[in-house]
């Protein structure tokens, strides 16, 4: 089991995973299957929190909803930042108390508002962030008049991605030099607790001007709002810290993060709260696939294996690495009699969906898959099943979470009848 107390290494990477106990994992369950080791979840947690020790950390809910992932983030601390009403449901089902729930209204359909308002009747420490001025009117409509946190756009964005830069995306928040004044015809008929903002996902080391300019104007903001309307609870300078993808990414230095920001928020009444999502759960996964068949292309070897877009959409999405062993090879391999040592050429690793982006890896090295052998992804455990889908009529896969020695399945594998199952 991973150490907890300090958090243990900084990453984990995908050649650390044990290949047989990961063989044993797909026979019994079968692929494509996604494997979640909530030990490293806990230590995930852990390493935030005493990076940040005097700051508020929230789990970004949306990397990955699974109950127990959930519960094993509300065990080490964390609070939850929820994007929906349906995420808000699955925090409180997973034994979030409302003082621990902040529900992050991006342009939020009526059902939403309904829901969490409601939820909020019997949990009124539930905050809700709003990046809109006609969400308060929508809100006010519903009889709300709780703690309400006001996005900022702060017109600066960061990410691994252009699809994934928010912080200066119009569709997020508030103009940052409107939030003042908004924020002071909302006091005293809500209870104003706190700002917030978000860069964007994935930012690394050399995106850390970005967000220090962030942190500097929301700091700038809580003094104003500080000053002139009174004091706030919490400034909230988003999620995003970044992990490691490719195995020679050097991984992000937390602590050098949390000093950065400590500085350039500055001086404010507010405690500092951050909200990471893919830093939780990203190395703790490991997504499962076998190969189905293996073809040579005119250019390329087209190894063919039972995931593809709808198991694991960020490849597809925003063009993602994500690293790839072959387990069985792995397994195999004994290192003094080298018997089944593999050459290791370039392969195209494609899925089973009719879609040419359907490409887990372009050209990546492998030792030679064969028809029957078992592959694994890794950094899998961040918007990996969150995202999946059945395009396609393709089921969703199985989850399996790990503690300790125990494993067991976490998601059932869906059936065609399950998708077929709303269908009048
Ligand atoms: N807070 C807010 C308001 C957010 O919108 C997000 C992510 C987070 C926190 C957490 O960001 P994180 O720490 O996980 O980077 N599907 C994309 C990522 C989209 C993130 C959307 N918002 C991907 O797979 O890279």
């Amino acid at each position: 089991m991973t150490p907890v107390g300090d958090g243990g290494p900084a990453v984990r990477r995908l050649a650390e995973w044990d290949a047989e106990r990961l063989l044993a994992v797909a026979d019994e369950y079968d692929t494509p299957t996604y494997v979640i080791d909530l030990d490293r979840v806990a230590a995930n947690c852990a390493r935030l929190s005493a990076a940040f020790p005097a700051a508020d950390v929230s789990y970004a809910v949306k990397a990955h909803t699974g109950r127990a992932v959930l519960r094993r983030v509300r065990e080490a601390g964390l609070g939850a930042e929820c994007a929906s009403a349906g995420e808000v449901e699955r925090a409180l089902a997973a034994g979030f108390p409302g003082d621990r729930i902040r529900y992050t209204a991006v342009n939020p359909p009526g059902r939403d508002l309904d829901r969490v308002v409601e939820r909020w009747r019997d949990d009124p420490g539930l905050t809700i962030t709003v990046g809109a001025a006609d969400t308060v009117d929508r809100l006010r409509d519903r009889g709300f008049d709780g703690r309400l946190c006001v996005r900022a756009n702060p017109g600066v964005g960061a990410g691994h991605h252009e699809k994934v830069r928010t912080g200066a995306n119009a569709k997020f928040g508030i103009p940052i030099e409107r939030v003042a004044d908004l924020a002071a015809s909302w006091n005293g008929e809500f209870d104003l607790v706190g700002v917030h903002a978000h860069a964007g996902s994935g930012i690394s080391g050399e995106d850390l001007s970005a967000h220090r300019e962030l942190v500097s104007r929301m700091g700038d903001l809580a003094r104003e709002i500080e000053s002139e309307i009174g004091p706030l609870e919490f400034v909230d300078v988003g999620g995003g810290f970044g992990v490691p993808y490719r195995e020679d990414d050097p991984s992000l230095d937390l602590g050098s993060v949390a000093a950065a920001t400590r500085e350039a928020l500055g001086e404010v009444s507010a405690s500092l709260s951050v909200e990471p999502g893919r830093y939780v759960v990203a190395d703790a996964g490991v997504l499962l696939t076998r190969v189905n068949t293996v073809k040579q292309a005119r250019d390329a070897t087209v190894v063919g294996v039972d995931a593809g877009m709808t198991t694991l959409l960020r490849p597809a999405m925003y063009d993602a690495y994500h690293a790839i062993r072959n387990l069985s090879a792995d397994a195999n391999a004994e290192p003094e009699a080298e018997a089944d040592a593999r050459e290791t050429r370039p392969v195209t690793v494609a899925g089973p969906i009719c879609e040419s982006a359907d490409v887990l890896a372009e050209q990546r090295p492998l030792p030679r898959p064969e028809r029957g052998e078992l592959l694994a992804v890794g950094n899998a455990g961040a918007y990996g099943y969150e995202m999946s889908s059945t395009y396609n009529s393709r089921p969703r896969p199985a989850e399996v979470a790990r503690s300790g020695t125990t494993v067991r399945l976490a998601r059932q594998r869906e059936t065609i009848p399950d998708i077929t199952e709303l269908e009048r």
